[in-house]
C-alpha cells in the first residue's frame, strides 16, 4: 500500500481528507472507488480533478461531450492527476419546457453541492448549450476551487438551398417569411435538417456563443475556447490541454476567485459589446458575479459597454457564423483589436493558463477584416447593451442596439397590450387587432416569477397583417428575455416584472409609450397619480401565488428568484461559500 500520510506535502489537497488516511475512513473511501478498477497509485496524493459533464441526449448541443470528456481525462492523466467524471443537470435549451432558464439555478446547486461534497481538488466544467455555461460557473464560483471551462464548440454552418443559415436566426427569419407568404411551408420544413448538421451549439452569436466568448474573456478558459467548431480536431486538442492545465492550477492553488475579479467582469462587458453578444449575458454575468462576491450593477453595462463598437459581423446582428469567426481569428483576435484600440479595460487580468489576457492575445493573428472588422469600420458604432430606465422600468430594462432598427430606437407609439404569452398568441393575428407599424407591443407576466422562468418570448413575432405589408420591425417591450439568436427593437428584462408588482402591469391598450435609447429612457405617458392608482388596483402577484401552490421546484423558484436586474439567482444562493471539507458520516 502506498503512503497515504499527507504530512510530507506542503499543502495537503482537500481530496486527502477522503483518500489520504490509513484508517477506517480512508479504507472506505478508497475501497468503493476501487470497484471501478482505479489502481492504487491514483490514491497517492495526486490532484483529484472533477470533470463536470452536462452530457445528455436531451441536450443535443452537448451530446458530443463524452468524447470531449475523454480528451480532458487523457490530459489530466498525462499531467499526473486523477480524473473523476460526474454528471450534473443538463439544461438543454431546445427541449426543456417551459424554459431552460427555470432550471439554471437548480443546475448551479447541483454543481456546487457535487463539488463541495466530493473528493475533488479542481474541476473542468464541460459547458455548451446556453444555460449550462452560467449554471456551472455559478456553482463553481460558490465553491471557489481551481476551475477551467471547456466549451463544446459551435455547430458547422447551416446550409439550405446553397446558402448559409444560422441556428435560431434562420427559424425566426423563415417563419416570418412563411407568415408573409414569401416562402412555402415545404421550403420551411426543408431547412430543418440543413440548419443543424453537426454536433455543437448554435452557430450564431447567440447566447451559447456569447457565454463561451465571455468565459474566454473572463479568463476562465484557454485561448480559442469560444470559437473552435465542435467537430474540429483542435477542439479536442484544447480539451486535452485543459486537462493538462487544471492539474497545475491545483498545484498553484489558482482558484476561481483569482480569475473572476471585478476587472475580469469589466473586460467581459466590453467584449460582449464588441462581439454583439446576447442580452442574456446581462443576467448571467450578474449571477456569476454575485456568487464570487464581485459587485456588478446593471448600470455597469452602460458605463463600461456602451460606446464600444460591435466589430464582429455575426448573425443575428450581422452576416457570418461561428465557423467564419474561428477562421478569422476567434476571440483572441477580438481581444487584440480591443487592446490595440485601448478599449480592453484590464489587459493584465489573470487567466487560467497563468498568463494575462493581453499576453495571450498580443500576437493573435487576424485573418479576415470582414468577419472581425476594424474599429474604423464597425458593424454597429454603438454596440453594447442599452440600459433603459423610467416609470415603466424603475429597476431597469435592456435593449441590444446592434440587433435593433436604428430609427426605432427613439420612438413614441401606442401600446397594444398582451397579458401573457397565451394572450399574445391568441390575439396577435386577429385581423381586428388595432395595431399598426408605429404601435408598441407590450407583453407582461413573462418575467422570472410570472412565466415562471423568464422565457425567451420577448421578441414577439409581428402581426401577420403587418408582415404582409412589409413591416419588418416594431418596438416590443416585456419582462421576458429574448433568444440570443433573435433580433429586433426589443426592450427586455423590465424590472420589476409585472408579477412582482412592476408598472408593466398597469399599461393599457392605447397608452402612449416613449422609448429613447440615447438617453436611456422608457416612459409610460400617464401621470404619476394615474400610474399609482392603476398599480394599487391590480393584484399583481395573483399569477405567482397560483403557481406557487403547485409546489415542487416551482414553489422554491417563485419564492426565491431575484429580479432580472439582480441576475435571477435565488436569494439564498448569492455568495461564495467555499469548499471546506464537510465532516464525514462514517
Ligand atoms: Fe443549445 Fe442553442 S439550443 S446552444
Amino acid at each position: 500500500m502506498s503512503d497515504h500520510d499527507q504530512s510530507d506535502k506542503k499543502r495537503p489537497l482537500r481530496s486527502a481528507a477522503w483518500f489520504g488516511t490509513a484508517d477506517k475512513n480512508g479504507f472506505m473511501y478508497r475501497s468503493w472507488m476501487k470497484n471501478q478498477g482505479f489502481p492504487e497509485h491514483l490514491f497517492d496524493g495526486r490532484p483529484v480533478i472533477g470533470i463536470c459533464n452536462t452530457w445528455s441526449e436531451l441536450t443535443p448541443c452537448n451530446a458530443h461531450f463524452r468524447r470531449i470528456a475523454d480528451k480532458v481525462r487523457q490530459g489530466i492523466l498525462e499531467a499526473g492527476g486523477f480524473p473523476v467524471e460526474f454528471p450534473v443537470f443538463s439544461n438543454g435549451e431546445s427541449n426543456l419546457r417551459p424554459t431552460a432558464m427555470l432550471t439554471r439555478n437548480l443546475a448551479s446547486m447541483d454543481v456546487e453541492e457535487s463539488l463541495r461534497g466530493n473528493p475533488v481538488d479542481g474541476v473542468v466544467l464541460l459547458v455548451g448549450c446556453d444555460k449550462t455555461t452560467p449554471a456551472l460557473l455559478m456553482g463553481a464560483a460558490s465553491c471557489d476551487l481551481p476551475t477551467i471551462v471547456v466549451s463544446g464548440g459551435p455547430m458547422l454552418n447551416g446550409k439550405h438551398k446553397g446558402k448559409d443559415i444560422g441556428s435560431g436566426t434562420a427559424v425566426w427569419q423563415l417563419s416570418e417569411q412563411v407568415k408573409a407568404g414569401k416562402i412555402s411551408l415545404h421550403d420551411f420544413m426543408a431547412a430543418e435538417a440543413g440548419m443543424s448538421r453537426s454536433a455543437g451549439t448554435c452557430n450564431t452569436m447567440g447566447t451559447a456563443s456569447t457565454m463561451a466568448s465571455i468565459a474566454e474573456a473572463l479568463g476562465t478558459s484557454l485561448p480559442h475556447n469560444a470559437a473552435i467548431p465542435a467537430v474540429d480536431s483542435r477542439r479536442y486538442v484544447l480539451a486535452q490541454l485543459s486537462g493538462n492545465r487544471i492539474v497545475d492550477m491545483v498545484k498553484e492553488d489558482l482558484k476561481l476567485s483569482k480569475i473572476l475579479t471585478r476587472e475580469a467582469f469589466e473586460n467581459a462587458i466590453r467584449v460582449n459589446a464588441a462581439i454583439g453578444g446576447s442580452t442574456n449575458a446581462v443576467v448571467h454575468l450578474k449571477a456569476i458575479a454575485g456568487r464570487i462576491g464581485v459587485d456588478l450593477e446593471l448600470d455597469d453595462w452602460t458605463n463600461i459597454g456602451r460606446g464600444t463598437p460591435t466589430i464582429v459581423d455575426l448573425q443575428p446582428s450581422g452576416r457570418f457564423l461561428m465557423e467564419e469567426f474561428y477562421y478569422a481569428g476567434g476571440l483572441p483576435a477580438v481581444l487584440r483589436r480591443l487592446g490595440e484600440a485601448n478599449r480592453l479595460p484590464y489587459p493584465d487580468a489573470l487567466t487560467v493558463n497563468g498568463r494575462s489576457l493581453w499576453e495571450n492575445v498580443a500576437e493573435a493573428p487576424i485573418y479576415n477584416d470582414e468577419v472581425i472588422r476594424t474599429f474604423d469600420n464597425p458593424l454597429c458604432k454603438d454596440g453594447g447593451i442599452c440600459v433603459l430606465r423610467g416609470n415603466l422600468a424603475p429597476r431597469g430594462a435592456v435593449l441590444k442596439p446592434s440587433a435593433a432598427t436604428a430609427k426605432l430606437m427613439k420612438h413614441r407609439g401606442r401600446a397594444v397590450v398582451f397579458d401573457n404569452f397565451d394572450h399574445y398568441k391568441a390575439r396577435i393575428n386577429d385581423p381586428e387587432l388595432d395595431v399598426d407599424a408605429s404601435s408598441v407591443l407590450v407583453m407582461r407576466n413573462c418575467g422570472p416569477k410570472g412565466y415562471p422562468g423568464m422565457a425567451e418570448v420577448g421578441n414577439m413575432g409581428l402581426p401577420a397583417k403587418l408582415l404582409e405589408q412589409g413591416v419588418t420591425d416594431m418596438v416590443r417591450i416585456s419582462d421576458a428575455r429574448m433568444s440570443g439568436t433573435a433580433y429586433g427593437t426589443v426592450v427586455l428584462h423590465v424590472a420589476p416584472e409585472a408579477a412582482a408588482g412592476g408598472p408593466l402591469g398597469a399599461v393599457r391598450d392605447g397608452d402612449w409609450i416613449e422609448l429613447d435609447c440615447e438617453s436611456g429612457r422608457l416612459h409610460l405617458d400617464i401621470s404619476d397619480e394615474e400610474l399609482a392608482s392603476r398599480l394599487k388596483a391590480q393584484d399583481a402577484t395573483a399569477a405567482s401565488r397560483v403557481l406557487a401552490s403547485d409546489g415542487g421546484y416551482l414553489k422554491l423558484y417563485i419564492e426565491h428568484v431575484l429580479q432580472a436586474d439582480e441576475g435571477c439567482d435565488f436569494d439564498f444562493l448569492v455568495g461564495l461559500r467555499g469548499a471546506k471539507v464537510p465532516s464525514h458520516s462514517h
